[in-house]
């Protein structure tokens, strides 16, 4: 059985469907911080079966210890975690608490009921900024760790946590996935990324603003050199990325030994820019979508995106999905979902 943590949240919540469908039995462990049991419940409907869950916090060791004695867990899938940029800056103790320190007690729970498979969500945020006019798509090997903010930092620290465990340990069968932009939601329209506050992300914003939530959008900046001068991102369909986590997994448990922690890119390895998404979400949802330029954003990045050929090689995994999808998805998921806040228990 594989332990999902953070797996009602917007990415966990997409790969148990994809896990459920590759025949694997999972349990969810989340504290529903930034998700609510809405979300599992509708996954359940999605896959016609109920999900196993158990709520706590991946700091809470005792609640953490219950659950491994209670269930046969061989592997962890580790969501759990706090997301907000902006919020890590006003708040770094709480986001190296719950993204270190958290994952810190779930590994020494793992170690003690020798459990020693663990696929981790960590972000192209820990690349180094590149300089746009050297630009070259993103690999596993560029150089990492020059960090613009704790939750980026908290992603890093975790990478050189597991692979120092790894060192002690050569028996760990670690997999950092590096996500790019993950965008859309499911087909169904019925799960989604949920944001409580304003979003701060692109896509949720111009889903706002397609619904009439938001008046207009700003564009941070249209004179960055990139194409049009706006922004450029590595935007990847949440589904897409689900399928990645089984493939992951499918790798984990075919390995007899491995060398080191195997680290690898998740994203389409194509740029789009901020200017490029708004078309793509006008075409999808058939509405306007009035923006303003605004002054560039502190800390963005003029453009990153991957190279994921490494994916392929090792894991047998693309992305498939195009970003005309990724908007038709989110907007399906938008409008079908206007008060999904009130939901909240
Ligand atoms: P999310 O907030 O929707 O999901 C995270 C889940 O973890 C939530 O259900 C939340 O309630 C739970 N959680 C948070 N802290 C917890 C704790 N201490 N104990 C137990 N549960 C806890 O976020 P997401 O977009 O699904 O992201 C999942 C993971 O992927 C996170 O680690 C995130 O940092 C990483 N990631 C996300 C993105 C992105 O843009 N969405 C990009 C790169 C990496
Ligand atoms: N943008 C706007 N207006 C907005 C929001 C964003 O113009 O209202 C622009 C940004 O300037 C950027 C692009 O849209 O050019 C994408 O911005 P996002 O905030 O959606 O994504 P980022 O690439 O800045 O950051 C996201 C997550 C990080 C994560 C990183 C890499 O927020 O946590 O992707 O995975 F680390």
């Amino acid at each position: 059985m594989i332990l999902i943590t953070g797996g009602a949240g917007y990415i966990g919540s997409h790969t148990i469907i994809e896990l459920h469908n590759a025949g694997y039995d999972f349990i969810v462990y989340d504290n529903f911080s930034n998700s609510s049991k809405e979300s599992l419940n509708r996954v359940s409907k999605i896959i016609k079966k109920d999900i196993l869950f158990e709520e706590g916090d991946i700091r809470d060791s005792i609640t953490l210890k219950k659950v491994f004695k209670k269930y046969n867990i061989a592997s962890v899938i580790h969501f759990a975690g706090l997301k907000a940029v902006g919020e890590s800056v006003k708040n770094p103790l709480s986001y190296y608490d719950n993204n270190v320190v958290g994952t810190i007690k779930l590994l020494e729970v793992m170690k003690e009921f020798n459990c020693k498979k663990i696929v981790f969500s960590s972000s192209a945020t820990v690349y180094n900024e590149v300089d746009t006019k050297k630009f070259t798509p993103l690999k596993e090997s560029s150089p990492t760790g020059k960090t613009t903010n704790p939750y980026g930092t908290s992603k890093y620290m975790i990478e050189e946590i597991l692979k120092d465990l790894f060192k002690s340990d050569n028996t760990f069968k670690i997999t950092i996935l590096r996500y790019f932009n993950p965008v859309g939601a499911h087909e169904s329209g019925t799960i989604g990324e949920d944001p409580n506050e304003i979003p701060n992300n692109l896509m949720p914003f111009i889903s706002q603003v397609a619904v009439g939530k938001k008046e207009f959008l700003n564009v941070f900046g249209n004179d960055y050199d990139t194409k049009d001068g706006t922004g450029v991102r590595d935007y990847i369909h949440v589904v897409d990325l689900a399928k990645a986590h089984v493939k992951a997994m499918d790798y984990l448990d075919s390995l007899l030994i491995n060398n080191k922690p195997l680290i690898v890119n998740i994203g389409t390895g194509l740029g789009s820019s901020v200017l490029k998404m708004i078309e793509a979400f006008e075409k999808a949802s058939n509405k306007k979508i009035p923006y303003k330029i605004t002054q560039r954003r502190a800390g963005d990045i003029a453009k990153y995106y991957s190279d994921s050929s490494y994916a392929k090689e090792i894991l047998g995994w693309s992305a498939t999905k195009t970003i005309d999808e990724m908007c038709e998805d989110s907007w399906k998921w938008q409008k079908n979902n206007l008060n999904v806040n009130k939901e909240r228990s």
